[in-house]
Protein backbone atom coordinates (compact mmCIF):
# COMPACT_ATOMS: atom_id res chain seq x y z
CA UNK A 1 0.00 0.00 0.00
CA UNK A 2 3.30 2.21 -0.13
CA UNK A 3 2.61 3.41 -3.86
CA UNK A 4 2.11 6.83 -4.49
CA UNK A 5 -1.40 7.84 -4.80
CA UNK A 6 -2.93 10.33 -7.40
CA UNK A 7 -6.14 11.52 -7.92
CA UNK A 8 -7.54 10.80 -10.92
CA UNK A 9 -8.04 13.93 -13.06
CA UNK A 10 -8.41 13.05 -16.34
CA UNK A 11 -10.32 9.78 -16.26
CA UNK A 12 -13.25 9.38 -18.94
CA UNK A 13 -16.59 11.29 -17.70
CA UNK A 14 -19.60 9.58 -20.20
CA UNK A 15 -22.77 11.90 -20.51
CA UNK A 16 -25.24 8.83 -20.82
CA UNK A 17 -28.05 10.90 -22.16
CA UNK A 18 -25.82 11.96 -25.36
CA UNK A 19 -26.77 8.50 -26.78
CA UNK A 20 -30.18 8.29 -26.46
CA UNK A 21 -30.75 12.49 -27.48
CA UNK A 22 -31.69 11.99 -31.04
CA UNK A 23 -28.69 14.37 -32.33
CA UNK A 24 -26.80 12.00 -34.61
CA UNK A 25 -23.43 14.19 -34.08
CA UNK A 26 -23.73 14.23 -30.03
CA UNK A 27 -24.47 10.34 -30.47
CA UNK A 28 -21.68 9.72 -32.16
CA UNK A 29 -19.25 11.60 -30.04
CA UNK A 30 -20.58 9.25 -27.41
CA UNK A 31 -19.51 5.96 -29.16
CA UNK A 32 -16.17 7.46 -29.76
CA UNK A 33 -15.23 8.55 -26.42
CA UNK A 34 -17.02 5.08 -25.27
CA UNK A 35 -14.58 3.16 -27.18
CA UNK A 36 -11.77 4.85 -26.34
CA UNK A 37 -12.79 5.18 -22.44
CA UNK A 38 -13.08 1.12 -22.91
CA UNK A 39 -10.06 0.41 -24.66
CA UNK A 40 -7.47 2.95 -23.06
CA UNK A 41 -9.01 2.82 -19.40
CA UNK A 42 -11.33 0.00 -18.91
CA UNK A 43 -13.18 2.67 -16.23
CA UNK A 44 -15.61 5.96 -17.23
CA UNK A 45 -17.67 7.94 -14.77
CA UNK A 46 -21.04 7.46 -16.35
CA UNK A 47 -23.48 10.95 -15.50
CA UNK A 48 -27.43 11.75 -16.52
CA UNK A 49 -27.76 8.22 -17.01
CA UNK A 50 -31.45 8.28 -16.33
CA UNK A 51 -31.56 5.93 -13.06
CA UNK A 52 -33.41 8.56 -10.54
CA UNK A 53 -31.49 9.54 -7.47
CA UNK A 54 -34.50 8.26 -5.42
CA UNK A 55 -34.26 4.67 -6.67
CA UNK A 56 -30.19 4.72 -5.72
CA UNK A 57 -31.06 6.22 -2.15
CA UNK A 58 -33.85 3.33 -1.96
CA UNK A 59 -30.21 1.09 -1.82
CA UNK A 60 -28.15 2.80 0.28
CA UNK A 61 -31.16 2.61 2.78
CA UNK A 62 -31.96 -0.91 2.39
CA UNK A 63 -28.52 -1.84 2.50
CA UNK A 64 -27.76 0.34 5.87
CA UNK A 65 -31.02 -1.74 7.55
CA UNK A 66 -29.63 -5.35 6.38
CA UNK A 67 -25.96 -4.42 7.85
CA UNK A 68 -27.96 -3.22 11.25
CA UNK A 69 -30.03 -6.26 11.68
CA UNK A 70 -29.03 -8.05 14.36
CA UNK A 71 -26.04 -10.69 13.85
CA UNK A 72 -28.64 -14.09 14.47
CA UNK A 73 -30.34 -12.58 11.66
CA UNK A 74 -28.24 -12.38 9.34
CA UNK A 75 -26.11 -15.77 10.21
CA UNK A 76 -28.72 -17.64 8.29
CA UNK A 77 -26.67 -16.46 5.12
CA UNK A 78 -23.48 -17.32 5.70
CA UNK A 79 -21.65 -18.79 3.02
CA UNK A 80 -21.45 -22.36 2.96
CA UNK A 81 -20.58 -23.03 -0.36
CA UNK A 82 -18.87 -20.17 -2.69
CA UNK A 83 -22.34 -20.37 -5.51
CA UNK A 84 -24.82 -20.12 -2.64
CA UNK A 85 -27.03 -17.36 -4.40
CA UNK A 86 -27.42 -15.32 -1.45
CA UNK A 87 -24.38 -14.82 0.85
CA UNK A 88 -23.29 -12.43 3.48
CA UNK A 89 -20.31 -11.87 5.64
CA UNK A 90 -17.81 -9.74 7.30
CA UNK A 91 -13.74 -9.93 6.55
CA UNK A 92 -12.92 -8.05 9.82
CA UNK A 93 -9.55 -10.44 10.00
CA UNK A 94 -6.91 -9.61 12.42
CA UNK A 95 -3.79 -11.19 11.46
CA UNK A 96 -2.40 -12.06 14.92
CA UNK A 97 1.06 -12.23 13.93
CA UNK A 98 1.70 -8.85 13.92
CA UNK A 99 -1.39 -7.45 15.52
CA UNK A 100 -2.84 -5.55 11.81
CA UNK A 101 -5.92 -5.85 10.45
CA UNK A 102 -5.86 -6.79 7.14
CA UNK A 103 -9.43 -7.09 5.40
CA UNK A 104 -11.93 -4.98 6.47
CA UNK A 105 -15.84 -4.64 4.89
CA UNK A 106 -18.51 -6.57 5.66
CA UNK A 107 -20.86 -7.84 2.56
CA UNK A 108 -24.19 -9.01 0.91
CA UNK A 109 -24.11 -10.42 -1.93
CA UNK A 110 -27.03 -12.07 -4.16
CA UNK A 111 -28.01 -12.82 -7.54
CA UNK A 112 -30.60 -11.63 -9.06
CA UNK A 113 -31.09 -11.77 -12.74
CA UNK A 114 -32.17 -14.61 -14.26
CA UNK A 115 -33.42 -15.15 -10.89
CA UNK A 116 -34.04 -13.30 -8.32
CA UNK A 117 -32.30 -13.75 -4.98
CA UNK A 118 -33.18 -11.94 -2.03
CA UNK A 119 -33.32 -12.06 1.88
CA UNK A 120 -36.83 -11.72 3.48
CA UNK A 121 -35.49 -8.98 5.62
CA UNK A 122 -35.55 -5.79 6.06
CA UNK A 123 -38.35 -5.46 4.13
CA UNK A 124 -37.58 -3.01 2.24
CA UNK A 125 -34.91 -4.79 0.50
CA UNK A 126 -37.04 -6.65 -2.19
CA UNK A 127 -38.65 -3.69 -4.01
CA UNK A 128 -35.51 -1.18 -3.86
CA UNK A 129 -33.83 -4.40 -5.52
CA UNK A 130 -36.30 -5.30 -8.38
CA UNK A 131 -36.53 -1.38 -9.47
CA UNK A 132 -32.59 -1.09 -9.17
CA UNK A 133 -32.12 -4.36 -10.71
CA UNK A 134 -34.50 -3.75 -13.34
CA UNK A 135 -32.91 -0.16 -14.61
CA UNK A 136 -29.52 -1.08 -13.87
CA UNK A 137 -30.09 -4.23 -16.39
CA UNK A 138 -31.73 -2.00 -18.99
CA UNK A 139 -28.59 0.29 -18.97
CA UNK A 140 -26.52 -2.51 -18.97
CA UNK A 141 -27.53 -3.65 -22.26
CA UNK A 142 -27.68 -0.39 -23.46
CA UNK A 143 -23.83 1.13 -23.11
CA UNK A 144 -23.40 -2.51 -24.14
CA UNK A 145 -24.90 -2.36 -27.79
CA UNK A 146 -23.34 0.96 -28.02
CA UNK A 147 -19.79 -0.96 -26.68
CA UNK A 148 -20.86 -3.37 -29.34
CA UNK A 149 -21.12 -0.45 -32.33
CA UNK A 150 -17.59 0.61 -31.19
CA UNK A 151 -15.98 -2.73 -31.69
CA UNK A 152 -17.76 -2.40 -35.25
CA UNK A 153 -19.83 -5.26 -34.75
CA UNK A 154 -22.95 -5.52 -36.74
CA UNK A 155 -25.85 -4.38 -34.24
CA UNK A 156 -27.56 -7.14 -32.47
CA UNK A 157 -24.31 -9.24 -32.54
CA UNK A 158 -23.26 -8.85 -29.39
CA UNK A 159 -27.10 -9.71 -27.60
CA UNK A 160 -27.75 -12.21 -29.34
CA UNK A 161 -24.42 -14.27 -29.13
CA UNK A 162 -23.95 -13.10 -25.20
CA UNK A 163 -27.92 -13.97 -24.67
CA UNK A 164 -28.35 -10.56 -22.48
CA UNK A 165 -31.58 -11.24 -22.49
CA UNK A 166 -30.89 -13.78 -19.49
CA UNK A 167 -27.78 -11.90 -18.56
CA UNK A 168 -25.98 -12.63 -15.40
CA UNK A 169 -26.20 -9.86 -12.62
CA UNK A 170 -24.84 -10.17 -9.22
CA UNK A 171 -25.46 -7.23 -6.96
CA UNK A 172 -23.43 -6.60 -3.67
CA UNK A 173 -23.20 -4.07 -0.85
CA UNK A 174 -19.86 -3.13 0.69
CA UNK A 175 -19.54 -1.88 4.28
CA UNK A 176 -16.34 -0.46 4.89
CA UNK A 177 -16.75 0.91 8.47
CA UNK A 178 -13.97 3.67 9.77
CA UNK A 179 -10.70 1.46 9.70
CA UNK A 180 -8.16 2.18 12.63
CA UNK A 181 -5.07 1.93 10.85
CA UNK A 182 -6.11 2.17 7.01
CA UNK A 183 -2.87 2.25 5.73
CA UNK A 184 -2.03 -1.30 6.98
CA UNK A 185 -5.44 -3.30 6.20
CA UNK A 186 -7.53 -2.99 3.16
CA UNK A 187 -11.41 -3.28 1.87
CA UNK A 188 -11.09 -5.46 -1.28
CA UNK A 189 -7.54 -6.47 -2.16
CA UNK A 190 -6.64 -5.78 -6.26
CA UNK A 191 -8.90 -7.90 -8.56
CA UNK A 192 -10.71 -7.45 -11.81
CA UNK A 193 -14.31 -8.44 -12.09
CA UNK A 194 -15.56 -11.71 -14.19
CA UNK A 195 -18.42 -10.18 -15.89
CA UNK A 196 -18.75 -7.89 -18.62
CA UNK A 197 -19.97 -4.37 -17.25
CA UNK A 198 -18.97 -3.42 -13.38
CA UNK A 199 -22.02 -0.34 -11.95
CA UNK A 200 -20.80 1.13 -8.92
CA UNK A 201 -22.48 3.77 -6.83
CA UNK A 202 -21.21 4.41 -3.03
CA UNK A 203 -22.32 7.00 0.08
CA UNK A 204 -20.30 9.61 -1.37
CA UNK A 205 -17.28 8.51 0.80
CA UNK A 206 -14.46 7.80 -2.02
CA UNK A 207 -12.25 4.52 -1.62
CA UNK A 208 -12.39 2.89 -5.14
CA UNK A 209 -9.36 3.15 -6.66
CA UNK A 210 -8.24 1.40 -10.11
CA UNK A 211 -4.81 0.81 -11.94
CA UNK A 212 -3.96 2.96 -14.99
CA UNK A 213 -0.88 1.99 -16.50
CA UNK A 214 0.90 0.38 -13.71
CA UNK A 215 -0.17 3.11 -10.99
CA UNK A 216 -2.85 3.46 -8.54
CA UNK A 217 -5.62 6.46 -8.73
CA UNK A 218 -8.02 7.58 -6.52
CA UNK A 219 -11.48 7.99 -8.23
CA UNK A 220 -13.39 11.66 -7.55
CA UNK A 221 -16.81 11.38 -8.74
CA UNK A 222 -19.71 13.74 -8.79
CA UNK A 223 -22.82 12.66 -7.09
CA UNK A 224 -25.40 10.39 -8.23
CA UNK A 225 -22.46 9.13 -10.83
CA UNK A 226 -21.98 5.68 -11.97
CA UNK A 227 -18.59 4.50 -12.01
CA UNK A 228 -18.31 1.82 -14.53
CA UNK A 229 -15.49 -0.77 -15.57
CA UNK A 230 -15.28 -2.70 -18.23
CA UNK A 231 -14.60 -7.00 -16.47
CA UNK A 232 -13.26 -10.30 -18.12
CA UNK A 233 -15.60 -10.93 -20.27
CA UNK A 234 -15.49 -7.36 -22.28
CA UNK A 235 -11.76 -8.08 -23.13
CA UNK A 236 -12.12 -12.01 -23.69
CA UNK A 237 -15.42 -10.70 -26.24
CA UNK A 238 -13.49 -8.03 -27.82
CA UNK A 239 -10.11 -10.11 -28.04
CA UNK A 240 -8.48 -7.84 -25.51
CA UNK A 241 -9.63 -4.49 -27.31
CA UNK A 242 -11.75 -3.56 -23.81
CA UNK A 243 -9.27 -3.96 -20.60
CA UNK A 244 -10.05 -5.20 -17.42
CA UNK A 245 -9.22 -3.06 -15.64
CA UNK A 246 -7.86 -4.13 -12.31
CA UNK A 247 -9.37 -2.02 -8.88
CA UNK A 248 -9.45 -2.19 -5.42
CA UNK A 249 -11.15 -0.37 -2.52
CA UNK A 250 -9.28 1.18 0.21
CA UNK A 251 -10.02 2.05 3.73
CA UNK A 252 -10.33 5.29 6.13
CA UNK A 253 -9.85 5.99 9.64
CA UNK A 254 -13.34 8.68 9.89
CA UNK A 255 -16.35 7.80 7.72
CA UNK A 256 -18.35 4.73 6.99
CA UNK A 257 -18.65 3.40 3.30
CA UNK A 258 -21.26 1.85 1.30
CA UNK A 259 -21.18 0.76 -2.03
CA UNK A 260 -23.58 -0.47 -4.20
CA UNK A 261 -22.23 -2.82 -6.69
CA UNK A 262 -24.08 -4.59 -9.41
CA UNK A 263 -21.66 -7.09 -12.06
CA UNK A 264 -23.42 -7.32 -15.59
CA UNK A 265 -22.37 -10.60 -17.17
CA UNK A 266 -23.34 -12.23 -20.28
CA UNK A 267 -26.30 -15.22 -19.72
CA UNK A 268 -24.84 -18.16 -17.11
CA UNK A 269 -25.01 -20.94 -19.97
CA UNK A 270 -22.95 -18.25 -22.72
CA UNK A 271 -19.99 -19.59 -24.19
CA UNK A 272 -17.86 -16.78 -24.06
CA UNK A 273 -14.97 -16.59 -26.29
CA UNK A 274 -13.55 -13.93 -28.87
CA UNK A 275 -16.16 -11.97 -31.29
CA UNK A 276 -15.63 -13.89 -34.55
CA UNK A 277 -15.66 -11.18 -36.41
CA UNK A 278 -12.43 -9.74 -34.74
CA UNK A 279 -10.70 -12.92 -34.89
CA UNK A 280 -11.05 -12.65 -38.76
CA UNK A 281 -10.19 -9.23 -38.72
CA UNK A 282 -7.13 -10.35 -36.01
CA UNK A 283 -5.75 -13.27 -37.57
CA UNK A 284 -6.07 -14.87 -33.85
CA UNK A 285 -8.10 -15.20 -31.15
CA UNK A 286 -6.13 -14.48 -28.19
CA UNK A 287 -8.35 -15.76 -25.73
CA UNK A 288 -10.10 -19.48 -24.98
CA UNK A 289 -13.29 -19.90 -25.42
CA UNK A 290 -15.28 -21.45 -21.86
CA UNK A 291 -18.71 -21.39 -20.48
CA UNK A 292 -19.36 -18.20 -18.11
CA UNK A 293 -20.56 -20.35 -15.57
CA UNK A 294 -17.68 -22.53 -15.40
CA UNK A 295 -15.26 -19.35 -15.73
CA UNK A 296 -17.11 -18.12 -12.67
CA UNK A 297 -16.13 -20.94 -10.83
CA UNK A 298 -12.72 -21.28 -11.74
CA UNK A 299 -12.42 -17.59 -10.27
CA UNK A 300 -14.03 -18.60 -7.09
CA UNK A 301 -11.60 -21.33 -6.85
CA UNK A 302 -8.41 -18.93 -7.71
CA UNK A 303 -7.41 -20.97 -10.50
CA UNK A 304 -5.81 -19.33 -13.58
CA UNK A 305 -7.59 -18.54 -16.39
CA UNK A 306 -6.22 -17.36 -20.19
CA UNK A 307 -3.06 -17.21 -17.85
CA UNK A 308 -4.35 -14.55 -15.31
CA UNK A 309 -4.52 -14.77 -11.93
CA UNK A 310 -8.34 -14.49 -10.71
CA UNK A 311 -8.97 -13.33 -7.32
CA UNK A 312 -12.25 -14.05 -5.12
CA UNK A 313 -13.59 -11.13 -5.08
CA UNK A 314 -16.92 -10.32 -7.15
C1 LIG B 1 -15.60 -0.71 -3.91
O1 LIG B 1 -16.35 -0.93 -2.96
O2 LIG B 1 -15.18 0.42 -4.16
C2 LIG B 1 -15.10 -1.84 -4.78
C3 LIG B 1 -16.09 -2.91 -4.89
C4 LIG B 1 -15.71 -4.02 -5.83
O3 LIG B 1 -14.75 -3.98 -6.55
O4 LIG B 1 -16.45 -4.98 -5.85
FE1 LIG C 1 -14.75 -5.37 -8.29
Amino acid sequence: MNELLQTLIQSPSLIFSLLTSGHPDQRSKFIQELGKACQEWGFFILVNHGIPENDMKAMFEAATEFFNMPAEEKQQYEPKNVSDPIKCGNFNVKDTSNHTFTLWRDYLKLYVHPEFHCPLKPDILREALLIYSERTRKLARALLEAISETLELEKGYMEETLNLESLFQLFAANLYPPCPEPDRAIGIPPHTDHGLLTFLIHNGVAGLQIQHNGNWFNVNSPQNSILVNTADQLEIFSNGRCKSVKHRAVLNNEKTRISIVVANGPSPDAIVGPAQPLVARDGRASYLPMKYTEYIEKQLTKSQVNGKPLLEQM
